[in-house]
């Protein structure tokens, strides 16, 4: 019998309301991004962010409209997870340009964190990449050339939010697009 253990769960589901919200989202987020805060630059590569801004009134409007229209979906993934109470943590979005990327790293000590892709088209852009967390196993399967998949990069379309465990690594390759990506996330804790 061949056992595959300590399986993962990551959760791809669309947001019903994107179409409804997705506007005013973008609107809110637009004047956070004014804040010299939200702005990051490196060589030719321009990342917004309110990572920074920590519970700042300003990010209130947008954080007002995003949680009642996703609650539906975090309470879809702790009921198949027997999840009964759900605490929401920090919330920030990303608005990635030409020749922006976000290295590997992980959301370490939060329980779960999410994805939700408010601005993203799948010709385009990429899906949030997540790295096998048994990394030095990895390795030495490669080195005997056995075939294990080192990431998974979900097919995700604009409108699609990803839940995943906070300690799994995950990168965004660079987005070579002239067209903006722009993503929310946000981490919670959860008791079952
Ligand atoms: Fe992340």
């Amino acid at each position: 019998m061949l056992h595959k253990v300590f399986g993962l769960s990551v959760y791809q589901t669309t947001v019903g309301s994107h179409s409804a919200i997705r506007e005013g989202l973008l609107a809110e987020i637009r004047k956070v991004m004014e804040k010299p805060e939200c702005q990051f630059e490196h060589d030719n590569s321009r990342v917004y962010s309110d990572y920074r801004l920590g519970n700042d009134p300003i990010t209130h409007r947008y954080r007002d409209l995003l949680l009642p229209a996703l609650r539906p979906c975090v309470e879809e993934f702790g009921n198949m997870l027997g999840i009964k109470e759900i605490v929401f943590g920090q919330v920030w979005f990303q608005h990635y340009e030409r020749f922006s990327f976000h290295n590997t790293h992980n959301h370490w000590p939060s329980l779960f964190s999410v994805v939700y892709y408010l601005q993203f088209d799948p010709a385009q852009h990429h899906a949030t990449t997540f790295v096998h967390p048994c990394a030095l196993q990895h390795k030495i399967y490669s080195v005997h050339n056995i075939n294990w998949p080192r990431e998974f990069k979900p097919e995700v379309k604009e409108g699609d939010i990803v839940f995943f465990p906070g300690f799994l690594d995950h990168y965004v390759p660079m987005c070579r697009s002239d067209k903006p990506r722009t993503i929310i996330s946000f981490n919670f804790d959860a008791t079952g």
